[in-house]
C-alpha cells in the first residue's frame, strides 16, 4: 500500500530501488579475488553486548493466522455471524461474494439429510444468545426416524484434522422448540458422511440456551487425514437452535494453540512476541479496530469482527491467548496498543476525544500486569490467569507517520499516560527512523524493511552507521519479498539474503534490541492468504518452515551474549543487476556488493565463538579462518549447516524439510585454519575458545 513506499524513505527506500529476484541469481562474479579471503575474528575487540532478546516473532491476524492457523479451533462460523466475502485486502471494504452459494450466518454450515429424514436449516436473529451471539442457526426436524440422519455439517478451514486417538472437546450452546427436547449427536466424520470416525450423544436438550460439553475420541485405527467435517444431529421432530458450536483437538499446555506449530518457535528459541500487529491492530476503520475487551472473557463472549485482510476474525485468539502463548514459551510480551488511527486514514485527534483510547491501552495493560485487587486483573484472574504476566514493551500504533495524522500528539498522550502510571514500561514509537517525537525521545523505534533480494544484500552495513546516541531500535517487521511474484513462503534464495539482514542486525545488536521476520503465518490453501513470502506454512493437518525459518532457527539457537569484530580481508565483490521482475526489467545498472557475509558471537559461559557466514552466490568459497585475542581454538567443534543447490530450493507443505539446517562436526579448526563455504549456503561455526 502506499504508506509502504512513503514508509521507505532513506533506509528502505535504498535498497528498494535495487530489488529484483533476478538479480541476485544473474549475478556474477568480478575479477576474482588475488588471494584467499580472509575472516580475522578479533576475540579481543568486543564490540558490545548482543540484545538477549534479539530474535523473536511478530504475529497479527493475516493469512489464517490464528483462525484456520495456530488456534486449533475446527469449527469454521463456530458464532454464525460470519457473511460470505470477497477478501479485499487491508484498508479495502470487504463487498458481499455475489458468487456464494449461502447465506449470511451459514456459510460453511450446509444441511444434513440421510436415510430418508427430512429437515431445513435458516439463520435467525430473533433468538440472541447474548449480547455477543447474536445470531443462531435454526434447524427444523420434519422426520428423523432411527437410521435417519437430520442435523447440520461443518466443513472446518479446509477440512479437519483428524489424528487416531485423539479426544476432541466439543462445545455447543443449543435450546430446543416445538416439542424437541433431544437427543443431539456430535459427530467427526468423513466428508462424504460415510465414516463417522468419533460420536457423542447428549440425550436431553433444554428449551433454554444452555452449553453442552462433549469429548469424541477417534480409534486407535482411525486414519490421519483432513478429508473431515463436523456434524450435529438432531434424533426427533421439533426445532433446534444453535448459537455456539466448537471443536478443539488437544492443543499446547491446553491453551488453544496448535502444538506443532508452537513447537517451532519453540525450536527457534524465540525470545519475544510483538502482537497483534500490524494493520490488524488499527483496523480497516475504528469499528473495526483491534478492540481488546472484546477478545477477552469465555469464547461465546467475544463477537468477533472484520479483519483488515478481509475475512471475519473469531478473537478465539484474544489479549489473554497471546499472553499465554508468550509465557508458555518463555517469550516477552511486545504489545501494541491501539493509537486512535485506522487504515481508512481516520484518526481521533489528540486531547479530550482519544481519552477513551488511552483509557483503553491504561485498562490493556492492567490487565496484563494489575494485580487481583484492580479491576481488570481481577478480570484476569477470572479468566483463568491469577498471576500477573510480565511486560516491558508497549507499542503505540503501527507504521505511523509523523505529521500525517497527529501521531506526535497521539503518542505523547499516551506516552505520558502511561509512564505516569508504569515509569518502567519501555514506549515504542511506529514512526520508522524518526528518533525524536514532538519533545519526546522515544525508548524503541520500530523500524520495518520488506526488501527484494539485491535490497536486503545492500542492508549489509545499514546499521554500522546508525549513530549509537539514537534510540534502540526495533526491526519490528523485515522480510525478503517482492510485492508481486514472490512465493507464499521463503525460498533460498530469500532465506540467503534473510541470513545477509539478520547477520547485519547480530552485527549491531548493541543497538538493535529485536528483530522480528512478517509475516509469521499462512494457511497455504486457495484463498487464504492476502500476503506472499510468510515464514510460516500450514494446513489443518501439518506445517512446515520456509528456508528462512530455518535461517532464524539457526540464529536463535546459536546467539551469545557479546559481540566480536570480525575483519574481512580479500573478501571480494559481486556484481548483481538491479532489474528484476516486481522492479524495472530494464533497469541495466549494476549494483557491487561484498561476496561474503558474516558475523560473529561468544557465549561467556561456555566460551563458545559462534561464527556465522552466509553465501549466497552460486561458487564455492574457501577461506582462512584466523581468531584473535584467544589462547587455543580446540580442533573440533561443530557446523550447522543450511545449503541447496539452487535458489529456487524451497520447503512447501508436500515437501516440507527439503531445506533445513544440519549438525555435523566440524575438524582441522584452531586459531588459524581454512574452510569451505559451499555455494548458496549459510553456516554456523561452533569454535571452543580457551
Ligand atoms: O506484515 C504485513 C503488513 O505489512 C503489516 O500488517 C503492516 O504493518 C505492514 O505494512
Amino acid at each position: 500500500m502506499n504508506k509502504r513506499t512513503i514508509l521507505g524513505s532513506a533506509l528502505a527506500g535504498a535498497a528498494l530501488m535495487c530489488g529484483g529476484m533476478a538479480m541476485v541469481q544473474a549475478s556474477r562474479a568480478q575479477a576474482p579475488a588475488a588471494q584467499t579471503p580472509v575472516l580475522e575474528v578479533r576475540a579481543d575487540q568486543v564490540k558490545g553486548k548482543s540484545s538477549p532478546i534479539l530474535h523473536g516473532l511478530m504475529t497479527e491476524e493475516l493469512n489464517y493466522s490464528y483462525d484456520g492457523g495456530l488456534y486449533a479451533e475446527q469449527i469454521r462460523n463456530r458464532n454464525f455471524k460470519e457473511v460470505p466475502r470477497l477478501p479485499r485486502g487491508r484498508g479495502g471494504q470487504q463487498t458481499p461474494d455475489a458468487n456464494a452459494p449461502r447465506q449470511d450466518g451459514l456459510v460453511y454450515w450446509s444441511l444434513v439429510q440421510t436415510g430418508g429424514g427430512s429437515g431445513a436449516m435458516a439463520p435467525d436473529k430473533s433468538q440472541p444468545m447474548n449480547q455477543a451471539m447474536t445470531n443462531s442457526l435454526k434447524l427444523t426436524v420434519e422426520s428423523a426416524y432411527a437410521n435417519q440422519r437430520v442435523g447440520i455439517s461443518n466443513e472446518g478451514y479446509w477440512g479437519m484434522a483428524v489424528r487416531p486417538k485423539t479426544q476432541y472437546k466439543a462445545t455447543v450452546w443449543a435450546k430446543g422448540g416445538d416439542g424437541f427436547t433431544g437427543p443431539l449427536t456430535f459427530a467427526l466424520v468423513s466428508t462424504d458422511g460415510k465414516t463417522v470416525y468419533a460420536q457423542a450423544r447428549i440425550p436431553k436438550i433444554t428449551g433454554s440456551y444452555s452449553k453442552y460439553e462433549a469429548t469424541l475420541t477417534t480409534a486407535a485405527n482411525a486414519p490421519e487425514t483432513k478429508d473431515a467435517c463436523f456434524q450435529i444431529w438432531a434424533g426427533g421432530k421439533g426445532t433446534v437452535w444453535l448459537s455456539f458450536a466448537s471443536l478443539f483437538p488437544p492443543t499446547y499446555e491446553n491453551h488453544g494453540l496448535r502444538p506443532d506449530i508452537m513447537q517451532m518457535f519453540a525450536d527457534m528459541r524465540a525470545k519475544f512476541l510483538r502482537f497483534p500487529g500490524g494493520n490488524y491492530v488499527e483496523g480497516d476503520n475504528l469499528e473495526n479496530r483491534w478492540n481488546w475487551k472484546a477478545t477477552v472473557g469465555p469464547m461465546w463472549e467475544r463477537p468477533g469482527h472484520w479483519s483488515p485482510w478481509g475475512y471475519w476474525s473469531s478473537d478465539g485468539l484474544g489479549l489473554l491467548e497471546y499472553l499465554e502463548w508468550c509465557e508458555d514459551l518463555d517469550m516477552e510480551p511486545v504489545m501494541a496498543v491501539y493509537s486512535g488511527y485506522s487504515l481508512d486514514r481516520k484518526s481521533v485527534p489528540a486531547g479530550e476525544p482519544l481519552i477513551p483510547y488511552v483509557q483503553d491501552a491504561l485498562d490493556q495493560i492492567e490487565y496484563t500486569i494489575g494485580d487481583t485487587g484492580t479491576k481488570w486483573g481481577a478480570q484476569r484472574a477470572k479468566d483463568g490467569h491469577r498471576a500477573p504476566f510480565r511486560l516491558t514493551y508497549v507499542e503505540i500504533g503501527n507504521e505511523e507517520l509523523l505529521g500525517r495524522s497527529g501521531y506526535a500528539e497521539r503518542y505523547a498522550q499516551f506516552y505520558e499516560a502511561i509512564k505516569a502510571k508504569y515509569p518502567k514500561l519501555q514506549i515504542i514509537s511506529a514512526v520508522p527512523e524518526v528518533y525524536k517525537i514532538g519533545s519526546k525521545i522515544p525508548d524503541v523505534v520500530d523500524d520495518h524493511h520488506y526488501m527484494s533480494p539485491p535490497g536486503m544484500l545492500g542492508m549489509w552495513n545499514l546499521y554500522d552507521k546508525y549513530d549509537r546516541s539514537n534510540p534502540q531500535l526495533f526491526i519490528g517487521e523485515w522480510a525478503t519479498r517482492l510485492v508481486n511474484g514472490s512465493p507464499l513462503t521463503p525460498p533460498l534464495q530469500y532465506g540467503l539474503t534473510d541470513a545477509v539482514g539478520v547477520l547485519s542486525f547480530e552485527r549491531n545488536s548493541d543497538k538493535i534490541l529485536m528483530q522480528s521476520y512478517a509475516p509469521l503465518f499462512t494457511n497455504v490453501n486457495p484463498g487464504a492468504h492476502q500476503w506472499t513470502c510468510n515464514l510460516i506454512g500450514y494446513d489443518v493437518l501439518h506445517s512446515y518452515g520456509g528456508v528462512s525459518y530455518y535461517v532464524l532457527k539457526m540464529f536463535g539457537q546459536h546467539h551469545g551474549d557479546t559481540i566480536l569484530n570480525v575483519e574481512g580481508q580479500d573478501v571480494g565483490t559481486r556484481e548483481v543487476p538491479m532489474r528484476g521482475p516486481g522492479i524495472n526489467p530494464n533497469d541495466p545498472r549494476m549494483r557491487t556488493v561484498p561476496a561474503l557475509y558474516f558475523s560473529a558471537t561468544r557465549d561467556s559461559a561456555s566460551g563458545t565463538i559462534y561464527l556465522k557466514v552466509a553465501n549466497p552466490f552460486e561458487t564455492p568459497q574457501t577461506v582462512r579462518v584466523k581468531v584473535a585475542g584467544v589462547s587455543k581454538i580446540a580442533p573440533e567443534g561443530q557446523l550447522v549447516e543450511l545449503k541447496g543447490t539452487s535458489l529456487e530450493d524451497t520447503n512447501s507443505i508436500t515437501d516440507r524439510t527439503k531445506i533445513v539446517d544440519t549438525l555435523a562436526k566440524a575438524d582441522g579448526l584452531g586459531t588459524d585454519f581454512t574452510r569451505n563455504f559451499p555455494a548458496y549456503s549459510f553456516s554456523v561455526l561452533l569454535l571452543k575458545s580457551k
